[in-house]
Order: C-alpha cells, then structure tokens, then sequence
C-alpha cells in the first residue's frame, strides 16, 4: 500500500506510456518466469502484495490470467465488477482510486472509455494497469510480442498482417508497431479504419505501417496473420458489421498466401465461422493456445514491474 502520491507510480496505461527498455525487460522476465517457473511454484516475489481486478465489461483470459498469475508470485486478488462497487452507484472513479490505493498495492482496471482508466491513474497512488479499453489492449500486445518471439525466432524483422477491425487490439498492435521493430501492414474496411492521427503518430515514431483495405495484399507473403472479432464489446450495428468484415474472414485461401510456415494469431474469443474459420483456428498455424497461456507469463512480469521486483526474477 502506498500514500505517496503520483511520481514515480509504476502504471502500464499503454504501451506508448512506459520506456522501451522496460517493455524490452518485460518481455524477457516472461520468457525467464516461464521457462524458470511456470506455475509459480518456487518463487514467491509478491508474497504480502494484493492486486484489486475491476471489470467494467466481461473477460475470461485477463482475469483468470491476472488472478493466477498474482497468485503464483505469491500476492493475493480482490476480483471486483463496477456493479458490485459504489463506482456503480456514482462514485467517482478517481475516488474509487484514492480508496482502493490505501487497501492494496496495484489496481487492474478494464473499462469502457480510455478517460475512465486516465481518471483513476491520475488519482491513484498505487499503480494501475490497463485491462482493456474501448481503444487499447495493451496486455494483450505483450503476450503477443512474446509469442512471435517463441513461434517466430524473434519479433525483428517480422511481418505482421491484420485483417478485419480497426479495433481496440488493431490500435495496439499499432502502438506495438512503433515500440517493437516489425513491419504491420493492416487491411480494414472503410469505415473501420484505425483513427488517421494515430497512424500518423506511428509513422511519427518511425513505425513501418501500412493501412489499406485489401486482405490479399497484406498478408501475401506475411509472417504473422492476425484478426479480432467483429463486433467489440460496446459495439452497435452488428449486422453492417457483419456485412463489412465479411472479405476480411481469415480462411485457408488466406493463409495459403502467407509464408508457408506463418502463423495466426487472435486475442480470443474467437467467433468461429465469422472472422476465423475452424480449419483455420485448429490447424497447424494456429498459435492461438500459446498466446493465450502467455497472457499469464507476460502479465506476472509486468506485475513484478509494476512493483517494483526487478531484482526478484528466479535465476
Ligand atoms: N483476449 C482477452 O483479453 O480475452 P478476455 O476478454 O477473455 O479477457
Ligand atoms: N476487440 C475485442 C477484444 C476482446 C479481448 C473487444 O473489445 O471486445
């Protein structure tokens, strides 16, 4: 727990909002924690500490993800939903955050609205951790880093395809784009087009992007095929949706024309049939399982960040 206000508060906002040595020291203490220590058994950095999970919309992987993963480094959860707390009643976020910073050590926060998640950083005292908001996922970006690294020898030099939504995950991986030295070039719809300003912040950054609307072009000869669902959570007009994204379907005709030994990657859930056919999803590209369970390894590192555990790494 911690009444020092703001500077120096490890927060994981967003990708962009930490030093590229600490995202670099993430993604190696994830790889080490799992190879080291899977299951947490042996090492018990966080013994003492207590993470608070607030879900404003549903989840399965980052919450079991974050409650496993604090538990194998020795803390303990307090799992919440905004319904349950006063937050639901009109309580302000940022006074949720001066609360929750006197009972426990970080706050892990998946909302709607990126302002909501910049209320309670701004007013927390202990750091706070980005779960998914209607525009980032950056969690996310971090197991994924980590599994190309695992499937692909290394991010360097990869290229990435997305095809579909211009989505909360497609952002991140722009963000991840210009952070991590890989080429992404994007196909989406018209009117699903990630926001211009941040492609241009990419290409600002010196990120190789590319944003277009043919799925063919992108994934011809890529590395790493990639999609999300359709529809998000919060999204409305399902069946325009539907009717946009159905060229951007990852299939085998698709996969064929990336390199022979590409892999597909999806945050999940997977809508089967939708933007990821079965054959797809269970073939042999698929890394979807794996980048799952690295959800778990990369988010114990950035908690041992997050608190400060550098020096507690098992060797
Ligand atoms: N990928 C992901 O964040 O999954 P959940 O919505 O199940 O947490
Ligand atoms: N784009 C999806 C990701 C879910 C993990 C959503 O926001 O619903």
């Amino acid at each position: 727990m911690s009444t020092a206000k703001g500077r120096g508060v490890r927060h994981f906002v967003d990708l962009h909002r930490v030093e590229r040595e600490t995202l670099a020291w993430i993604i190696d203490a994830a790889h080490s924690l799992k190879r080291v220590d899977p299951r947490g058994l042996a090492h018990r950095p966080l013994e003492g500490k207590t993470l608070a999970l607030i879900f404003e919309k549903p989840s399965t992987r980052t919450r079991v993800s974050f409650e496993v993963g604090m538990r194998q480094l020795g803390g303990s959860v307090v799992m919440l939903t905004g319904s349950e707390l006063q937050l639901g009643r009109g309580e302000t976020i940022g006074d949720t955050a001066r609360v929750l910073s006197r009972y426990v050590d970080a706050i892990m926060l998946r909302t709607w609205d990126e302002d909501r998640l910049e209320e309670m950083a701004e007013a927390a005292t202990v750091p706070v951790i980005n779960g998914l908001t209607d525009t980032s996922h950056p969690c996310q970006l971090l197991a994924d880093v980590m599994t190309i690294d695992e499937r692909r020898g290394g991010v360097r030099g990869q290229v990435v395809a997305w095809t579909g939504d211009g989505n909360n995950v497609a952002r991140s991986w722009i963000r991840a784009a210009a952070l991590f030295d890989f080429e992404l070039r994007m196909a989406c719809p018209e009117p699903l087009m990630p926001p211009a300003e941040l492609v241009a912040w990419a290409h600002g950054q010196g990120a190789r992007l590319s944003v277009s609307h043919d799925p063919d072009t992108v994934v011809r000869g890529a590395d790493v095929v990639v999609t999300d669902t359709w529809v998000s959570m919060g999204d409305k007009e399902a069946p325009s949706r539907h009717n946009l994204l159905r060229p951007f379907q990852v299939n085998d005709r698709l996969m064929r024309i990336a390199k022979p030994d590409a892999i597909f990657m999806h945050c999940l859930p997977a809508h089967r049939g939708e933007e990821v056919t079965d054959v797809v999803l269970d073939g042999p590209h698929s890394a979807v399982w794996d980048e799952a369970e690295n959800r778990l390894h990369s988010q114990k590192a950035l908690l041992m960040w997050c608190l400060g555990g550098e020096d507690k790494l098992p060797k």
